[in-house]
């Protein structure tokens, strides 16, 4: 006999949450999204945890380098998309890793026997008046000084007088050493009102520039996620079929999580993939696995040995695996059960495996009723297409400009790893769409306004964490009518523009 739930399974759109006494200690402000990303022992800090409760989408439209950057600096992570060669996502993670906010490796050198007119030319071929003068005249050589515009005179100067001359040599210079950090470069500029500071290592090298002028650029970002070398966090997806490959590959590229990515997660396949690494890397890889949207599903990943779960079968903005295949489950019945799920796990075991709702999220509101339904973090993939910072092409449709955005599961994406089951290495149907998304500008700013939207509810529910929002949450499901009640109603918009909708 098959097995019936008697009760239908519910969306984001039918909950709302009840408000918790707020009082004058919740300010928006001082909420903390910080959420775990790996299994953790009770008692014990988890090995890597995310700022902000937000992850990105394993996909061709969403996930690249550029993308994985913008969203570390706002305390995220990226899982920079599997469905192209190992060597490209490697080098993807390889660049995010490699990226230093602020830090600027010098493009204008010069050698100390360089002449003014050399300086001049330069200045001319890169727009930049601050040259480093090292020993070899690269970036990387031995400091020996800096040429500014107030190191010469225009008027006075000989042509042909050397570097070395009217430098600001090296022994006048102030300069930060190999760990110096955002912040701690950022005084010493203020502090002895410099322009630029340079970076050596032990040895004196070059290392890199840091400018006065990015200033305000750089202090922007209190919640980036770095890692002990002060380094972007990623992620990277993986897939059940050239683990033995990509894994190592992404790993020596300094990817801090790994995530299998498939539809559906409840597979021998995936049980495999977690044993391989875990057998080759041990606890040293944080390895995510998904997705599932039952107890039973949750359950067979975390014996498996998975650092945390993702839930969401068929909820995506452009998945039709409900649609093709008919499974599926309504994304907040899923996480729901899981979170239950892996509460029972955590009381038998001891050990707490971090929950990701994975797709469907539409409005910012839906994030809030995920974590309070028990997820640590969320996984958006259309949210991040619509940002300057992804991959997709931006087109000018109509009135309005709008960027490209595709399932994994499209042919366009030709991601049939993600589907298979064993067979001939085909797609044979397709589990998503091609569509566009509305252009909505830079991630940092749509970012921000989600998470202060996010924090407010929050205080509202009187919590100031997500494991407090978790413990407090009253929620209740709402009826059809209720929801319309709940938009601009009864009434005759004057602009449409403005009309309310925090649709995102
Ligand atoms: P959102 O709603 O944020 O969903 O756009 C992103 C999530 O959707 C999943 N995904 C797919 N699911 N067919 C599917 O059934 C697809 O082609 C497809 N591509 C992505 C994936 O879990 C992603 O994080």
């Amino acid at each position: 006999m098959a097995f019936i739930y008697d009760e239908p399974s519910h969306t984001f759109s039918e909950y709302l949450l009840l408000p918790g006494y707020t009082s004058a200690e919740h300010i928006p402000n001082q909420v903390s999204l910080k959420a775990p990303l790996c299994r953790f022992k009770k008692g014990d800090t988890p090995r890597l945890s995310v700022n902000i409760p937000l992850t990105s989408a394993v996909m061709q439209a969403v996930s690249n380098d550029t993308l994985a950057i913008a969203l570390a600096q706002e305390g995220g992570i990226s899982f920079i998309f599997g469905s192209q060669s190992i060597e490209n996502q490697a080098d993807m993670v390889r660049r995010v890793k490699k990226h230093k906010a602020g830090f600027v490796t010098s493009d204008s050198n010069l050698r100390p026997e360089d002449t003014l007119a050399h300086v001049l030319s330069l200045r001319q071929k890169t727009g930049h008046s601050t040259m480093a003068v090292t020993d070899d005249g690269g970036p990387n050589g031995k400091l020996l000084g800096i040429v500014t515009s107030r190191d010469y005179r225009l008027s006075r100067t000989p042509r042909d007088m050397q570097v070395k001359d009217f430098m600001t040599p090296f022994k006048d210079l102030i300069v930060g050493r190999e760990d110096t950090t955002l912040p701690m470069a950022n005084d010493l500029i203020w502090k002895h009102k410099l322009n630029q500071l340079p970076i050596i290592d032990k040895d004196g090298h070059l290392l890199y520039l840091i400018f006065r002028k990015d200033y305000d650029t750089n202090k922007d970002n209190p919640l980036e996620l770095l890692d002990d070398r002060k380094r972007y966090i990623c992620g990277a997806g993986i897939n059940t079929r050239d683990y033995e490959d990509r894994i190592p590959a992404l790993v020596e590229a300094g990817a801090d999580a790994l995530v299998i990515d498939s539809s559906e997660g409840f597979s021998e396949w995936q049980a495999r993939t977690l044993q391989w690494a875990r057998e080759h890397y041990g606890n040293d890889v944080i390895i995510g696995a998904g997705n599932v949207v039952d107890a039973e599903g949750f359950r067979f990943l975390a014996d498996a040995g998975a650092d945390f779960v993702k839930v969401g079968i068929g909820g995506g903005s452009i998945c039709i695996t409900r649609e093709q295949k008919g499974i599926g489950r309504g994304q907040a019945t899923a996480v729901i059960e899981v979170a239950e799920a892996r509460q029972k796990y955590y009381e038998e075991t001891g050990i707490y495996i971090p929950i990701c709702s994975d797709g469907g999220i539409v409005y910012d509101y839906h994030i809030t009723l995920a974590l309070a339904m028990g997820a640590d973090f969320v996984m958006l993939g259309r949210y991040f297409a619509r940002f300057d910072e992804s991959p997709s092409n931006k087109v000018h449709i109509g009135n309005s400009y709008m960027k490209e955005y595709w399932g994994e599961g499209s042919a366009r994406a030709r991601n049939w790893q993600r589907y298979d089951m064993g067979g001939d290495g085909k797609l044979s149907f397709e589990e998503g769409v091609d569509s566009y998304v509305p252009y909505a500008g830079a991630l940092k700013d749509n970012v921000q306004l989600s998470l202060s939207k996010i924090r407010s509810t929050m205080c509202n529910c009187g919590a100031m964490s997500i494991q407090e929002l978790q413990d407090k949450a009253k929620l209740t499901l709402v009826s059809a009518t209720s929801i319309v009640e709940g938009g601009a109603h009864d009434v005759t918009l004057r602009n449409t523009d403005m009309d309310g909708s925090n649709h995102l």
